[in-house]
């Protein structure tokens, strides 16, 4: 920050371009391009406040273009669905399997995919998928949202690389500092197919907010001097070493899955028993707070697990924790 505000011209304190700082923009089409092979030039890029924000600005414009509703995978996390709901178009859910999600079930003008890593189950979206969706967006006209919150951290194969590379002007690509740096910061970017560039920039001016632009500057500075890309490299290490202790501790009884990337996996009991419910109140009365996978389903819950997210806690508290849900499930099985 001292870095960047030291460098920054007058003009950074002035009212800001919609579309974000431009060294940003130059900055992250090139880094995009090596990190994630996303197709990206800078005139195609829009800075926003994370996903949940490009989701909002996304849902008004695909709506007054005249998508009235908008897929969803099934299962995935309702916040997304509510903000995009609230914005105009109606959503629908689309089964995912172990390929991702099923191409073939869909029938709207618009699509939003965590291709990467699926959210919740983990699932990475297969090769032969990934070809028959922005296939299907060519044909259909329809405009797939790549939510590549967490593809910064691959553990297992070689980098799996943007689905955007296959169709950029299909799909729209947005990343998120959530994972790699922090929530709070409020900051992310959108890699827009031309033909939505200007309305994208219209709505993000009408809706007034903008990430601020020495946080811009800074990350930009971040990225520029190689310490974005170190971090990474840090914590993806720092990850692994927690998912191969997590998946150590695991009792042979559980399924793990999603195991190769992100920051959460899922586990599951063979024939959902225990239920959802019993393993969560045995981790609660071990002070380990986790989501299950009940309510992340559109319609009737089709599944139960546990969703476990292993970046967050404290380095010294991780090992306790672990060893405190391996009790909580040998407690109920
Ligand atoms: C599925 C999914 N998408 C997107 C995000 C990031 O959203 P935002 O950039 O609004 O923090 C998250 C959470 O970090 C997530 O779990």
């Amino acid at each position: 920050m001292r870095r960047a505000l030291h460098r920054a011209p007058m003009s950074a304190f002035d009212y800001t371009a919609e579309s974000g700082a431009p060294e940003l923009r130059e900055t992250l089409a090139a880094y995009l391009a090596r990190s994630r092979g996303v197709v990206a030039d800078p005139e195609r890029i829009l800075v926003c406040a994370g996903f949940s924000h490009a989701m909002a600005i996304l849902a008004r414009v695909l709506h007054a273009r005249g998508a009235d509703e908008i897929a969803f995978e099934n299962p995935s996390l309702h916040i997304y669905r509510d903000i995009a709901a609230r914005n105009g178009p109606r959503v629908v859910g689309v089964p995912v399997d172990d390929h991702g999600i099923t191409v073939s079930s869909l029938d709207s003008p618009a699509v939003v995919v965590t291709p990467a890593h699926q959210y919740p189950l983990g699932v990475t979206l297969a090769p032969g998928r990934r070809a028959e969706l922005t296939r299907w967006a060519e044909e259909t006209g329809a405009v797939v949202i790549e939510d590549d919150y967490d593809g910064e951290f691959r553990f297992d194969h070689q980098q799996v690389g943007a689905l955007q590379a296959l169709a950029p002007e299909r799909v729209v690509y947005v990343g998120t500092t959530s994972k790699t740096l922090a929530p709070s910061l409020r900051l992310g970017w959108m890699v827009l197919p031309r033909f939505l560039v200007e309305s994208v920039r219209v709505e993000m001016a009408a809706s007034g907010a903008r990430p601020a632009l020495l946080d811009q500057l800074a990350m930009a500075e971040l990225i520029e001097s190689g310490a974005y890309d170190q971090h990474i490299r840090r914590c993806r290490a720092e990850y692994r070493s927690r998912r191969d202790r997590l998946l150590a501790a695991l009792p042979d009884s559980v399924l793990p899955q999603g195991i190769s990337a992100g920051l959460h996996l899922v586990l599951q009991f063979p024939g959902d028993l225990p239920g959802e419910m019993e393993v969560l109140a045995a981790c609660r009365r071990r002070a380990i707070g986790l989501e299950g996978l009940s309510g992340h389903w559109i319609g009737e819950p089709q599944r139960e697990g546990l969703i476990i997210g292993y970046g967050a806690a404290a380095k010294h508290a991780f090992g306790g924790a672990t060893q405190a849900l391996r009790e909580a499930i040998f407690e109920v099985t």
